[in-house]
């Protein structure tokens, strides 16, 4: 089995946080320090990224695997709350497409259900070749534009430097297999009107990458889902508006968090 590293934070009910392309775990802490009080969270490092291992094969479903794989091993029976940002809300999908009576409620955090379009493959492709050639280096810089809003930009240099520090840090093959792997995903918008489990969908105003419009047309085919907007805020909503982002994320926790039996 593919071992994952994790953090695992607070106790009651659990809750896995899947982080965005191509961080680590490192970007929820301050996350699951806020919600240690009402929930266990557990935040693993993805395959080829942190502290974890690549996979041989890389794919989404794979890395969706390694979460069910891991949730087994720490021997949660219970299903859990999934929250995911961006690549991580790809991979909360498929878990949802594999186990989906694991799943009790979702997050979906600047994400989308629908697969890559053909350009966007392509232009994939070439970063992979790209990085090949000459490492991650000079694309992280340009990506560190494209992940933070044009507010946090302009006014959070600690938060840019921080950033950067974490993707000096990814490993440049966990960096090419994760966009192979997110190249070739499958397409979840079919599931979305089916998802009969709770559903917040947070989008940042300011996102370039899956911009608000995208996420919002996303939030309306989940039956009932809860929809926010971080104002001010790229790519990275927890990060971006960590006050904002962690008052949802609570409200939705003590909402959701609830034993199945009294549900
Ligand atoms: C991410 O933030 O995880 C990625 O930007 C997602 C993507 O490239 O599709």
């Amino acid at each position: 089995m593919q071992r994952l590293d994790y953090s695992d934070t607070g106790e009651g009910p659990p809750v896995v946080l899947l982080h965005a392309f191509p961080f680590s775990r490192a970007m929820w802490d301050a996350d699951a320090q806020r919600c240690a009080s009402i929930a266990r969270v557990i935040a693993p490092d993805l395959p080829g990224f942190g502290l974890s291992p690549r996979l041989p094969q890389p794919s989404i479903s794979r890395m969706a695997g390694a979460v069910l794989g891991l949730i087994d091993e720490l021997r949660v029976h219970e299903p859990v709350i999934v929250g995911g940002l961006s690549m991580g809300g790809y991979v909360a999908f498929d878990m949802m497409r594999q186990a989906p009576e694991r799943i009790r409620a979702l997050g979906l955090f600047a994400t989308r259900a629908s697969a890559d379009t053909p350009q966007q493959r392509e232009a994939r492709e070439a970063l992979i070749e790209r990085i090949r050639r000459e490492g991650f280096k000079g694309p992280a810089q340009r990506l560190r534009e494209t992940l933070l809003g044009s507010t946090s930009l302009a006014s959070r240099p600690e938060l840019a430097e921080q950033v950067d520090r974490w993707l000096q840090m990814a490993n440049p093959y966990g960096v090419m297999d994760a966009l192979h792997a997110m190249a070739n995903r499958r397409d979840a918008a079919a599931m979305l009107p089916t998802l009969t489990c709770p559903a917040l969908v947070i989008a940042g105003e300011e996102d370039t990458i899956i911009p608000v419009e995208e996420v919002r047309a996303m939030a309306d085919r989940i039956p009932g889902a809860m929809f926010e907007m971080m104002p001010q805020s790229g790519h990275l909503v927890n990060l971006e508006q960590p006050q904002l982002f962690q008052a949802a994320l609570e409200r939705f926790l003590r909402h959701h968090a609830e034993p199945a039996s009294v549900q």
